[in-house]
């Protein structure tokens, strides 16, 4: 492996352990199950795998609520399978990014347990314990949220006190002005490190620090969360999101990183502006975490004007050295297949834009094949976000890219048509979410036989971005934008690469300055038979056509 920054050209895949395949038959994803695909992963061609926490826990957030920090969840396997895992990867040329919840654990957590048992345990301050406010304490210390809503308090009345957390009542938030929480953070972190991960996602980091003095947040009139506003849920969040503290959090963060050799990068979920998701990643000075997820493109339908509005704002604020990030789906959005209204053909279009733009490209499991978002009952859902919201007449929308219960994007991945999609070796086993009703039309198995599929547009677009340096490091210009169509040059001083895309349902004609054109890829695979792309300087596209051109030398 080499070992220069690496990370700043790789695309990164996000495996969600439960749901992508199940080695024992007992209906859950694990880590022998990862092992077995490495080689289908290998082969797509992504270089980098981000895991949702695989550490033990109580699942009641599925490994967001962790309960031992340096271990494996035995539902999943155990260290010599991590290990293994590890191994095979790098072998491979691939490499793991682990999920780090430095905001919170579980409350099953022993140091939880040990905190709520008396007010002068050594592990009290771990966490954060308030009196509440008068009369008798039975209100709560300030008007903190969390972030589903609510206060972000809960009483315990074995202690006669209050705790904070930022998420979900069983997620305490641990206390990071204690400088016995730093250390054991900071030993986690290199705990993995020394292992040989290859990095970390940071779990909500903009989370972790709170003012001191638990001033209450002021008023704002906004109700929903947005990467515009630091407000939400009519308050606006100084006092318990975006610290100064957490700002000096990640700088210092990155010096252990730094330590490491080959190097290693970190991605922090940051619901933020692009401008405050750069002040993390450390400004100017470029010495915080290494990349954080931009979000911007949740808000977008399929519409090149909206899209283009949000990569200028990308590349306005993530000016070299710094790099965006492009985001379709995760474990709690909205399966982006969904959102284009299952159209195979607009999903090529944006997988060619992701995969071309000047940033590190996330991809969800189950979008190379177009999994879809499957519809669940809120009541019964797994996700306890589902279960709290289970009165509420919306369930879904396709604008905000959110769903109530996030059991619909997190379904079992779609291997085969056998039963339970290959995902199970026991046909029968109820797996613990159900199979995607579709499978048998969309999986792995039928779409890699059929070269047209988008399967194999992904492995054909990881391929020429892998072969291209310009698609990896080049600078980037749009050289033509209209709510139709978006052309872009991404120029590095060994290349020049041209991507076009229509957005339209019809032809679109587009003239270029630059006439000496290679066709290097086309989301129509029959495009490259014939001369009819081009005609002099003008390209001409098929509906919803996504094209990948290089410019020849001259000479050439
Ligand atoms: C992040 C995770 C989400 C989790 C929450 C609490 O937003 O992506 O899945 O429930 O943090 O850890």
């Amino acid at each position: 492996m080499s070992h220069d920054e690496w990370w700043r050209r790789t695309t990164v895949y996000q495996i969600y352990p439960r749901s992508y395949k199940d080695s024992t038959g007992n209906g859950i994803g694990d880590l022998p199950g990862i092992i077995e695909k490495l080689d289908y992963l290998a082969e797509l061609g992504i270089e980098t795998i981000w895991l949702s926490p695989i550490y033990p826990s109580p699942q009641e957030d599925h490994g967001y609520d962790i309960s031992d920090y340096r271990n494996i969840n035995p539902e999943y396997g155990t260290m010599a399978d991590f290990d293994r895992m590890l191994k095979k990867a790098h072998d491979l040329g691939l490499r793991i990014v682990l999920d780090m919840v430095l905001n919170h654990s579980s409350d099953k957590h022993p140091w939880f347990i040990e905190s709520k048992s008396s007010r002068d345990n050594p592990k009290r301050d771990w966490y954060i314990w308030r009196d509440g406010r008068k009369p008798g304490g039975k209100a709560p210390p300030n008007n903190w949220k969390a972030m589903p809503g609510g206060p972000a308090w809960r009483y315990d009345p074995g202690t006669e006190q209050w705790y904070y957390f930022h998420f979900l009542p069983f997620q305490p938030d641990l206390n990071w002005w204690n400088p016995n929480v730093q250390k054991e953070m900071y030993d986690t972190v290199r705990y993995w490190l020394d292992k040989g991960v290859d990095g970390f996602r940071l779990d909500i980091f903009h989370a972790v620090y709170q003012d001191k003095n638990f001033k209450n947040n002021p008023f704002s009139f906004r109700v929903l969360p947005s990467e515009n506003s630091t407000a939400s849920l009519f308050q606006n969040h100084v006092n318990d999101l975006h610290l100064p503290e957490t700002f000096e959090l990640a700088r210092n963060l990155r010096k252990i990183l730094d330590e490491y050799d080959p190097p290693r990068f970190m991605v922090g979920e940051i619901t933020a502006t692009p401008e405050i998701c750069h002040k993390y990643m450390g400004g100017a000075a470029n010495d915080g975490l290494h990349l954080t997820f931009q979000f911007n493109f949740l808000r977008c339908r399929f519409n090149a004007r909206q899209l283009a509005r949000q990569i200028k704002h990308n590349e306005r604020v993530f000016m070299h050295p710094a790099l965006p990030t492009y985001v379709y789906s995760n474990h709690d959005l909205m399966r982006i297949f969904t959102r284009v209204s299952e159209n195979w053909d607009k999903m090529k279009v944006l997988a060619t834009l992701q995969l071309t733009l000047r940033g590190v490209p996330f991809i969800y499991y189950g979008d190379e094949i177009g999994m879809s978002q499957v519809k669940v009952k809120l009541k019964t859902s797994e996700d306890p976000i589902g279960r709290k919201f289970w009165w509420s007449p919306i369930k879904q929308s396709k604008y905000f890219a959110f769903a109530f219960s996030r059991d619909g994007c997190r379904t079992p991945m779609q291997w085969n048509s056998e039963p339970n999609a290959g995902f199970s070796p026991d046909e029968e086993v109820k797996t613990w979410l159900r199979i995607g009703p579709k499978y048998k039309k969309v999986n792995v198995a039928i779409q890699d036989k059929n070269p047209n599929s988008l399967l194999n547009t992904y492995r054909t677009l990881l391929q020429v971005r892998r072969e291209n340096i310009a698609l990896q490091a080049g600078s980037f210009e749009f050289l033509h934008e209209s709510s139709g169509a978006l052309v872009y040059k991404r120029t590095h001083p060994e290349q020049v690469i041209i991507v076009a895309l229509n957005f339209k349902k019809k032809r679109n004609f587009i003239s270029l300055a630059s006439p000496r054109l290679e066709l290097i890829f086309s989301t129509d695979i029959k495009a490259g038979e014939t001369d009819a792309w081009k005609t002099d300087a003008t390209l001409n596209l098929k509906p919803y056509e996504g094209m990948i051109l290089r410019e020849m030398q001259s000479g050439s």
